[in-house]
């Protein structure tokens, strides 16, 4: 009987929880539901030793394993895992580092962190034999960052384009089906608790740059610094280029684009109409889908749910899980800190739908080859796509235009 209680002891892993907000919260709660399976699948019971958190909370059962001070988990041989759910990357970077840098594998959800720290981050852990995880950073629920490290091996990825951010896809997804303008669709998504108070880093696409920083790096086994990456958010998109988007029989989207091109690899955050034989076109709401192109595989796409507590505490999760399966050995992922060039947004080729005056039309047909006319029903107004051309040659045949009114990228 004591021979099989110590056995059991032994049988267990003592995790800590940095943060309680929505995420770890979350991790706590999935830990909890589902503990037998966890346990099953890990092969080891999973206990939440500590929980940091700058806050109390009293009345919750967390509070018994409530610290304030991180030193007493860092300095706690008991703990093999921390989980970083804090987000920021102060002060979770030292915090993540410190935890390495002394043996324990670090699990989180926190792109910013992983977007500016990666590269040193995976090295750290490898030269610990521990593990640096962070699916839950890209695309919440959605298992993105395991197939790119383990799954899609065999091939060159050639393209990768995302909807990576659940606020934007909510808010273009209600503009498309409302005809509503941004403004208002925007303050009912904040009253829904959808988009943040302060919706800046969703709506102008920083959050999908850092997601698409990550998927970039890991595609290529090299450092993409996200400040490389040319964001554009949705803020001026408007109902009346919806109006052409259902003529032209395309969706607007959000995208968080990188491709290689002849050895040089472009990348991009920016709204695309697509087509519907695009396998994001049909992607709604608070939805993230994630489109891997290789060179054998073709295309496969990863769908669900990219944000929200239990979706993305379920990823973490499964970090967790990951990281007893390979307790003292590194699940390699390859992350070098040499820095991969994004080449020149001006040299990239994209076609272009766009809005200029009636009044010059003529110029427009002159200006642009083949154009393809779509009549979106606004008066006074020219619609139309162009050919394929480079951002450079397209900006500076449009600064010749005096009504130019908007340009959405085509991905179609
Ligand atoms: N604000 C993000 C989104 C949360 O809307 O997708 C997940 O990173």
């Amino acid at each position: 009987m004591r021979l099989r209680r110590a056995r059991q002891e032994v049988k267990m892993i003592k995790i800590a929880v940095l943060g309680y907000g929505t995420v770890g919260s979350g991790v706590v709660e999935v830990l909890n539901t589902n503990a037998k399976v966890i346990a099953k699948r890990a092969g080891q019971e999973v206990e939440v030793k500590y929980v940091l958190d700058l806050r109390d909370f009293p009345g919750d059962p967390v509070q018994s394993k409530l610290v304030h001070d991180y030193n007493i988990i860092a300095e706690d041989p008991e703990i093999s895992i921390v989980v970083e759910t804090m987000g920021g990357t102060k002060p979770a970077y030292e915090f993540v580092k410190r935890a390495l840098l002394s043996g324990k594998s670090v699990c989180t959800s926190n792109k910013e962190l992983v977007a500016a720290y990666g590269a040193e981050l995976v090295h750290i852990a490898k030269s610990k034999t521990v593990n640096f995880l962070f699916e839950a950073s890209v695309g919440g629920g959605i298992p993105i960052i395991r197939p790119l490290n383990q799954s899609l091996t065999a091939d060159k990825i050639e393209q990768i384009n995302g909807i990576l951010n659940g606020t934007t896809n909510y808010i273009l997804t209600k503009m498309a089906e409302d005809g509503s303008d941004f403004a208002d669709v925007l303050k009912e998504a904040q009253e829904l608790g959808y988009a943040e108070k302060d919706p800046t880093a969703d709506v102008e696409g920083y959050d999908a740059c850092r997601k698409i920083a990550i998927l970039t790096s890991l595609a290529y086994g090299q450092q993409v610094d996200y400040q490389d990456i040319y964001t554009e958010g949705i803020s001026k998109i408007t109902a009346e280029d919806f109006k052409y988007a259902k003529a032209a029989g395309a969706a607007i989207k959000i995208l968080g684009s990188s491709r290689k091109v002849g050895g040089r690899l472009y990348a991009m955050v920016a709204p695309q109409m697509i087509g519907k034989d695009n396998p994001l076109y049909s992607v709604n709401d608070v939805f993230n889908a994630i489109c891997v192109t290789g060179n054998m595989l073709g295309d496969v796409m990863f769908y669900g749910r990219g944000a929200g507590k239990e979706a993305t505490a379920s990823a973490v999760v499964s970090d967790v899980v990951d990281a007893v399966k390979h307790m003292n050995v590194n699940v390699m992922t390859i992350w070098e800190d040499e820095k991969q060039q994004i080449a020149p947004l001006e040299e990239m080729e994209n076609r272009f739908f766009v809005r200029v005056g009636e009044s010059e039309r003529a110029k427009a047909e002159a200006a642009f080859e083949n154009l393809e006319v779509i009549d979106g029903g606004v008066p006074g107004e020219f619609g139309f796509i162009t050919e394929k051309m480079t951002e450079k040659k397209f900006h500076d045949a449009i600064a010749e235009f005096d009504t130019f009114i908007t340009r959405i990228r085509v991905g179609f």
